[in-house]
């Protein structure tokens, strides 16, 4: 048989094992002993302290004073809130067997999946609202296909011209969606062709000749001699990568400006080893308040929501370049002045 004291002297032991914050309390309800952990979040002037002033939870002090009456183990939620944002536990409260040894609190850290819940929340929030609008204004105009205009042959044209536009914007939405999917899905697989960026960039350059002209702006590729382009990688993923990087910088470049694609290779930069190559897309626009720049690879997160929707975007562009970077185990880094231009900075390892 156990003492009292050896049993407390056990657990006392395995308090000291366990990664998470746990206090024994009194039968009374004063914290008898913590676990590093638990002194960290509380202090040590919690010892000998009530539950009733150290916790301050009215659910969590519910729950315990519950559970020193009835014997029965019981669970409660406890938020500490500091500077650095909340922090969201789950408390299980376990009555020891010998009624004197008192109760112990183990604090499970539920922050992480809570941020996850909201994420995926925010997530299908914003999907739904981007479909809902062209799905409203589809139905609105066969509405007026049907009344107003149905013998109007000229409205009929233009209103057919919006829904085909409207369902097109759907369409992409639906495809940059399903391409954020796949990428993900493949974000632990590296990828294994060797590709040639230089061929990738001039393909996305042939492709978008007729934006370029539209808007009489002019692509410049700069790379100097002996740089290695050849690395493991993606074509179409870096396909993708270029195209978004090379159109924003025509959407919001401006009229008739110069972009610039500029490759160069360095050795080691921060977190990344090695040989690396940096592709850097430079334009001339009107650049990006250093408040926006860490959200801009966020989903849906547009600087100016107006402006992107007319011009067609999905704001889905660059949470896709964000990962498809990530799975080349490459940085996306962005930088800008306001009125002079910004800067995309992909960086990619070559072995
Ligand atoms: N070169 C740039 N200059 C200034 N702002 C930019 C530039 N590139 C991106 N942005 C800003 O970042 C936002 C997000 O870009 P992203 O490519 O993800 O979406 P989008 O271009 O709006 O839509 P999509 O690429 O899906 O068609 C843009 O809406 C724009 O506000
Ligand atoms: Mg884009």
């Amino acid at each position: 048989m156990h003492t009292p004291q050896t049993f407390a002297a056990i657990l006392s032991a395995m308090f000291d094992c366990v990664p998470d914050p746990m206090v024994r309390l009194s039968p009374s309800g004063n914290l008898l002993e913590q676990n590093e952990e638990a002194e960290a979040m509380f202090g040590t002037w919690a010892q000998g302290r009530s539950y009733v002033t150290l916790f301050r939870q009215p659910m969590l002090a519910q729950a315990i004073e519950q559970v020193l009456q009835s014997g029965i183990s019981g669970e409660a939620e406890f938020v500490q809130t500091s500077t650095a944002g909340a922090e969201r536990y789950i408390v299980r409260i376990t009555p020891l067997p010998e009624a004197e040894l008192g109760i112990v609190l183990h604090f499970e850290d539920v922050t992480h999946l809570t941020e996850v819940e909201e994420m995926r929340r925010d997530f299908v929030a914003n999907v739904s609202h981007e479909l809902r609008s062209p799905l409203t204004a589809i139905l609105g105009f066969i509405e007026t296909l049907r009344g107003p205009a149905a013998k109007d042959p000229n409205a009929q044209t233009r209103f057919l011209q919006i829904m085909q536009d409207e369902a097109q914007r759907m369409n992409r939405l639906i495809g940059d969606l399903l391409s954020l999917s796949r990428v993900e899905s493949q974000q632990r697989q590296r990828p294994d062709q060797m590709v040639d960026v230089i061929h990738v960039i001039s393909r996305v350059q042939a492709a978008l000749r007729p934006v370029f002209e539209e808007s009489s702006c002019k692509m410049v590729i700069e790379r100097p001699d002996g740089v290695l382009t050849e690395l493991r990688g993606d074509s179409d993923q870096l396909t993708q990568v270029f195209r978004n990087l090379i159109e924003n910088a025509l959407k919001y470049g401006g009229q008739g400006k110069v972009v610039t694609v500029r490759l160069r290779e360095e050795t080691g930069l921060g977190s990344l080893k090695g040989r690396l190559l940096c592709i850097d897309v430079i334009d001339q626009g009107e650049g990006i308040d250093p408040l926006h720049i860490p959200r801009l690879t966020e989903r849906f997160y547009r600087v100016d929501n107006h402006r992107s929707r007319a011009m067609g975007g999905t704001g889905l562009g660059l949470a896709i370049v964000k990962h498809i970077v990530q799975r080349h185990r490459g940085r996306l880094k962005i930088t800008s002045t306001l009125g002079e231009g910004s800067c995309f900075s992909v960086i990619l390892p070559i072995e």
